[in-house]
């Protein structure tokens, strides 16, 4: 039994704001009792739909996360946007480090080190993705490349009183249309990233503060096998997110 489980929607650059819209509102319509009962549906439209998605689900308590941030409050930094700035459009979560935004934008160990703690310092909570390539599982480097992604990422990060924490194991060689990780795969890694939070905060924090979550073509076929390891107390879902056809069907799944 999982007192929460989380669906967090990465809806990436693939909707376009209107589509966003009607998604949400679709989504609110829904009513999914699982709400009350403890399921949190997270969704992360692009930046330019936030306010939008904000207001389509009102006070349905569907949640709002953003896909990226900057880590400095303000300043000269074109096209960034801050914490406050997403704070004050109604956003909760934050995805930071997302494979995606490793390979295309230069995101980097240290990048997502001073997101988190600007996230958090915000107290808004980050959800942060930690992968290996393809390129990196065939050469035996998967658990080094962890390691370091996951050390790089909490160094000096204080997660007391309020602050928490998701660690997502999403490899990149799992999200669709790649086929998903198997749970042997993700309940090997999430034991090697839970381990080290050990050693770093201690059992307390361990258990308080951060949630492991599975990402990589999630879908409403294979959802259940990743909840029902352990330690995974939620999912993030990309492709199978962006329609109401895919994505209640997957929602219907969980059981909390
Ligand atoms: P996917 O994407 O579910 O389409 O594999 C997940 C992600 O990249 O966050």
């Amino acid at each position: 039994m999982k007192n929460k489980i989380y669906i967090i929607a990465n809806w990436k650059m693939q909707l376009s704001n209107q589509e966003a819209v009607e998604l949400a509102l679709n989504l609110k319509r829904e009513k999914f009792s699982l709400i009350e009962q403890g399921l949190e549906l997270v969704l992360c439209p692009s930046f330019t739909a936030l306010a939008a998605v904000y207001e389509a689900i009102g006070d349905s308590n569907i949640k709002l996360g953003a896909q990226n941030v900057f880590y400095h409050e303000s300043g000269q930094y074109t096209g960034e946007v801050t914490s406050t700035q997403l704070k004050d459009l109604g956003v909760e979560y934050i995805i930071i480090g997302h494979s995606e935004r490793r390979k295309y934008c230069g995101e980097n160990d240290d990048n997502v080190n001073r997101k988190i703690k600007m996230v958090l310092e915000h107290g808004l909570t980050p959800i942060v993705c930690l992968g290996e390539t393809l390129e990196e599982r065939m050469e035996k480097k998967a658990e080094v490349t962890i390691i370091r992604q996951l050390t790089g990422a909490l160094e000096d990060v204080d997660l007391s009183g309020e602050r928490k924490i998701f660690l997502t194991y999403e490899p990149v060689w799992a999200i669709s249309p790649a086929p998903p990780a198997t749970p042997e795969d993700v309940n090997e890694m999430l034991q090697l990233i839970r381990q080290l939070v050990r050693d770093i905060y201690g059992d307390e924090i361990l258990k308080e503060k951060v949630k492991f979550i599975y990402g990589g073509s999630v879908d409403a076929k294979n959802i259940k096998r990743f909840l029902e390891i352990d330690m995974v107390c939620g999912v993030l879902v990309g492709g199978a997110s962006l329609t109401m056809e895919k994505f209640v069907p997957l929602i219907k799944k969980i059981i909390i």
